[in-house]
């Protein structure tokens, strides 16, 4: 029972299988290099304020460093006994120092420690997110400025709706995108926040300094309330739900990609280096990149689920229910940043078919309701219009023709105000070029929004 920081009380040992269900070290070793770096800002602190000698100060810095290399160099032996990455270090650092390393944990709990810790890590993780997002949007306006002009069918309800860009619907993305790298930052003031100080839940009688060592860990400000500090995940569920949302848009993005690689549409091919093969039909070259971030997306959900469950019947202040909280954490963290990262390398494999595009646009009717405009600039009341293209279209659908192949005595027949500058309407290139302002699809906006967007990436 020696082996354990806090068996003094204890009668009997621990059972095996009950070390084993409490244990966290298998996964919170992870959190090793911020738990290190919040005793060094711990144990500065008890030294600037008297708590403890600047003898004392001096080996817990040195032995903590001693004890980040044997971790870095994969030597450190972690101990299941030892429980959690937080009395394993310690053990260590006693072993090496002595009675200064039992000074360490002086005016601290594992309870404020650990929530330092998990901010600490959260927050090199949001950092790496926003990082993640803005390559990805580079890589998203290297191919919407290719395609500032290429025109596609537009959808609605999956049906061709009207011409647009495929610049345009890039940018998009783009835009929820920027949205998410705005939550992140938003969550991130949230996250920045001291924990350490709170100690088990009420707070140290000794005369420390918080507001020193938020400092030190470059947080912007103290939690206010021991109790909420030591308990509360809020900020680690709103990171989950922020990580659900782009993982929502990518899911969203990947969707398209698959249909555009499917022959029906063949408006993209993906790079063999994002598709795998089948083994059994030769011919198959998959879009399993795009897929799977689909189905990860499911996870990512899934674990915003699973945090706030564990969170939502917890009384004040700290409970071992917590403890639940990384592993989720650091599969969003991991899931997030590889897919990022794969994101912004496929987007650079992909080719686009443009006549596979413009063919689709032709094909459904997309420029209906420019006709329709076009008599109503000729002073015709908008739904008189609509029912006039109707029947045009209905036409076309019998004769198998798209509104810009009718003659224009065909179409004089649907309405006489048409003339023959209707042709400059019915064509794709003049329907996007005619959708010509702030946030429309005509080229001349989407480079200009491409424009904006990289003075905002600013590059
Ligand atoms: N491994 C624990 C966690 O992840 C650390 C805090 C444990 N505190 C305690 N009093 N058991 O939450």
């Amino acid at each position: 029972q020696k082996d354990q920081a806090w068996s003094g009380r204890f009668n009997e040992p621990v059972a095996e299988l009950v070390k084993r269900y409490t244990a966290s070290v298998d996964f919170d070793k992870r959190l090793a290099v911020f738990d290190i770096e919040g005793s060094i800002a711990h144990a500065t602190m008890l030294g600037a304020q008297g708590i403890i000698s600047a003898q004392d100060v001096t080996e817990i810095k040195r032995g903590l460093g001693e004890i980040l290399a044997e971790i870095e160099a994969g030597q450190f032996e972690w101990l299941l006994d030892l429980e959690d990455v937080h009395l394993n270090i310690e053990r260590r650092l006693t072993e090496k120092i002595g009675d200064a390393g039992k000074r360490l944990h002086t005016g601290r709990s594992r309870n404020d420690q650990v929530a330092t810790d998990v901010r600490l890590w959260l927050r090199n993780v949001v950092d790496g997110t926003i990082t993640g997002i803005r390559a990805l949007q580079t890589s998203l306006l290297d191919l919407a400025e290719q395609h500032a002009a290429t025109i596609m069918p537009g959808f609605t309800h999956l049906q061709v709706a009207q011409p647009v860009t495929f610049g345009h619907h890039l940018m998009a993305y783009f835009e929820m995108l920027n949205r998410d790298a705005e939550r992140f930052a938003d969550a991130r003031k949230r996250i920045n926040r001291l924990p350490l100080g709170a100690a088990a839940l009420a707070g140290t009688s000794y005369p420390i300094n918080r507001e020193l060592v938020a400092e030190l860990l470059g947080f912007d400000s103290v939690c206010q309330n021991s109790l909420d500090a030591v308990s509360d995940r809020d900020f680690a569920i709103e990171f989950n739900a922020a990580a659900a949302l782009l993982m929502m848009h990518l899911s969203r993005f990947s969707e398209e990609l698959i249909l555009w690689m499917s022959p029906r549409f063949g408006f993209i091919d993906i790079a063999d280096r994002f598709c795998t093969g089948s083994s059994i039909m030769p011919q198959k070259k998959n879009p399993d990149v795009p897929e799977l971030v689909r189905g990860k997306t499911g996870r990512v959900y899934g674990h915003l689920i699973g945090l706030l469950t564990l969170m939502k019947g917890q009384p004040l202040a700290y409970n071992k229910d917590n403890q639940e909280d990384k592993e989720p954490l650091f599969d969003v963290a991991d899931t997030l940043l590889v897919t990022l990262q794969i994101y912004a390398d496929m987007l650079r494999g992909i080719t686009v078919k443009a006549d596979n595009m413009r063919q689709a646009a032709l094909e459904g009717f997309a420029t209906a309701t420019d006709l329709a405009d076009y008599l109503v600039k000729k002073g015709m009341p908008f739904r008189d219009a609509h029912e006039v293209v109707a029947h045009a279209v209905k036409a076309g659908v019998r004769s198998g023709r798209d509104l810009a192949e009718f003659s224009l005595a065909e179409l004089k027949a649907f309405s006489d105000t048409i003339s023959d500058d209707v042709f400059d309407v019915l064509t794709l290139e003049g329907s996007v070029a005619s959708r010509n302002h702030t946030g429309g699809t005509a080229p001349e906006q989407v480079r200009r929004a491409i424009a904006q967007a990289r003075v905002q990436l600013g590059r």
